[in-house]
C-alpha cells in the first residue's frame, strides 16, 4: 500500500476524483464516437492481438492491420500453428517486427502449453512474452473485468493537466505518483468501459499539441485549463535538467591571421567552424598565472601576448546551456598544437559560418577592436 504525503494529497482531492471517474465514465457510454473493430469484443485472443497491435502504433493506423490479422488467423489455433513468413506478410510495414515474433511465441504457449487457454488475471497476463504493464491492464480489463487502470504517457498527460499535478512524468516519482491515482480512479465495477474511456479521452479531446478544451465536459473543474497551464503540464524531466556547459574560445593570432577549425564531432554544431575550445564542468575564470600554465603544458606556448578576456556570453539551447568567453592572444609563430588548424585574415572571418555564441561574441567586441 501507497502511505505519506502522496496518500494525504489525494484524500483531499477525493471530490475532483469522484467527478472525474463519472464523466469520463459518462462521456464514455454516451458520447465517445470512437468506433473500432475491437470495441466490445470479448474474445481474449482477438483482445489481445489489437492490444499488440497498438503497441507502437497508432489506432488508425492499426486497425487495418488488426483487421488483415484476423482474418487471416481467425483463432488462436491458427495462429499458433502458423508459419513465421506467414505473420511477417500481414505484418509487412507495421514495423517492431519483434512483436510479430512475440505474437507467435505466445501463441503458441497458450495454445500448445496452457490448453488454448490464456492466464485470467493481471499477473498471469504479464508472464506472456510481449506483454506488459499496460497490455496487461487493458487486456484484463477488457476480457476479464479485472480493475487494472491502463497507464501510459496519454494518460499521465490527462491526469497532470486535470489534476494540476507538475511532478515530471518520466521521473520514478511521477510515475509511481500517476499510477496510484489512475488506480484509484479507474470504476471497480464497469474498469473496460473506463480504461476505454481514457485511452480515447487521450487520444481525441486531452491531445498533446492542442487539447479540444472548449469541448472538454472536464473543463469546469480543469486546473491546467483554469490557470492557462495547458503547454506546461505534463512536465517532463528531461526537459528540467539542462546540462550547462562552459566554454573557453582561445582566439590566436599569427601574423595577422586567426586560427579556426571545423567542428567534425558527434556534438552541437557539427560542420560550423570555431576557434580553440577548452570546455570544463565549471565556470573557468583565468588568472594570469593559471592562462601562463595552460599555455605552455597544454599548447607548448611560452611567447605570448594577451590582449583580451571577453566579457562572458550566453546561449540557450533546448538540452543545454552554454557560456561562453573568449581569450585574444597573439602569438609569433604557430605552435605544433594549432596544425590542424587554417589561419583566416580577420576580413574573412565574416564569411565563416560560426555559432550563434561566437557570432555574439564576434559582433559585440572583436570587430570592435580587429580590422
Ligand atoms: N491503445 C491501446 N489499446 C487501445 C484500445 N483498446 N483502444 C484505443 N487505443 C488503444
Ligand atoms: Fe484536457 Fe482541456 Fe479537458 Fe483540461 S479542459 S482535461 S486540458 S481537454
Amino acid at each position: 500500500m501507497f502511505v505519506g504525503k502522496i496518500t494525504n494529497a489525494m484524500n483531499v482531492a477525493s471530490n475532483k476524483n469522484n467527478f472525474f471517474s463519472l464523466q469520463i465514465m459518462k462521456w464514455q457510454v454516451n458520447s465517445n464516437k470512437r468506433i473500432m473493430p475491437w470495441t466490445e469484443e470479448k474474445d481474449t485472443y482477438k483482445i489481445w492481438i489489437s492490444e499488440i497491435v497498438l503497441q507502437q502504433t497508432r489506432v488508425e493506423q492499426g486497425i487495418g492491420y488488426y483487421i488483415k490479422i484476423v482474418k487471416r488467423f481467425p483463432t488462436l489455433q491458427v495462429l499458433a500453428e502458423a508459419s513465421e513468413e506467414s505473420l511477417f506478410k500481414v505484418w509487412e510495414g507495421l514495423g517492431y517486427y519483434s512483436r510479430a515474433r512475440n505474437l507467435l511465441k505466445t501463441a503458441r504457449h497458450v495454445y500448445f502449453q496452457l490448453q488454448g487457454k490464456f492466464p485470467d488475471s493481471y499477473e498471469g497476463l504479464l508472464l506472456l512474452k510481449g506483454i506488459g504493464p499496460y497490455t496487461a491492464a487493458a487486456i484484463s480489463s477488457f476480457a476479464y473485468n479485472l480493475p487494472h487502470a491502463v497507464v501510459d504517457g496519454n494518460v499521465f498527460r490527462v491526469l497532470s493537466r486535470f489534476f494540476g499535478e507538475s511532478l515530471p512524468i518520466d521521473s520514478t516519482n511521477g510515475k509511481k505518483y500517476f499510477t496510484v491515482l489512475a488506480n484509484q480512479l479507474i470504476d471497480k465495477k464497469n474498469p473496460a468501459v473506463y480504461n476505454q474511456a481514457i485511452m480515447d479521452f487521450g487520444a481525441t479531446v486531452c491531445k498533446p499539441k492542442i487539447p479540444c478544451c472548449q469541448e472538454c465536459f472536464l473543463q469546469k473543474k480543469c486546473y491546467a485549463f483554469a490557470y492557462g497551464l495547458i503547454n506546461k503540464l505534463p512536465v517532463k524531466e528531461k526537459f528540467l535538467i539542462k546540462k550547462k556547459r562552459y566554454f573557453t574560445y582561445f582566439i590566436f593570432s599569427v601574423k595577422q591571421t586567426i586560427m579556426i577549425v571545423k567542428r567534425t564531432n558527434k556534438d552541437i554544431w557539427e560542420g560550423l567552424y570555431e576557434f580553440y575550445l577548452y570546455e570544463s564542468a565549471k565556470p573557468q575564470k583565468w588568472k594570469t598565472s593559471e592562462l601562463n600554465e595552460w599555455l605552455k603544458q597544454q599548447m607548448g606556448i611560452k611567447n605570448y601576448s594577451l590582449e583580451a578576456i571577453s566579457k562572458t556570453y550566453k546561449q540557450e539551447l533546448t538540452h543545454q546551456t552554454l557560456e561562453g568567453v573568449f581569450v585574444k592572444i597573439s602569438l609569433h609563430e604557430l605552435p605544433h598544437s594549432l596544425k590542424r588548424f587554417s589561419a583566416v585574415t580577420p576580413a574573412g572571418l565574416r564569411s565563416i559560418a560560426f555559432p550563434k555564441l561566437i557570432n555574439q561574441y564576434l559582433d559585440n567586441e572583436f570587430w570592435l577592436t580587429t580590422e
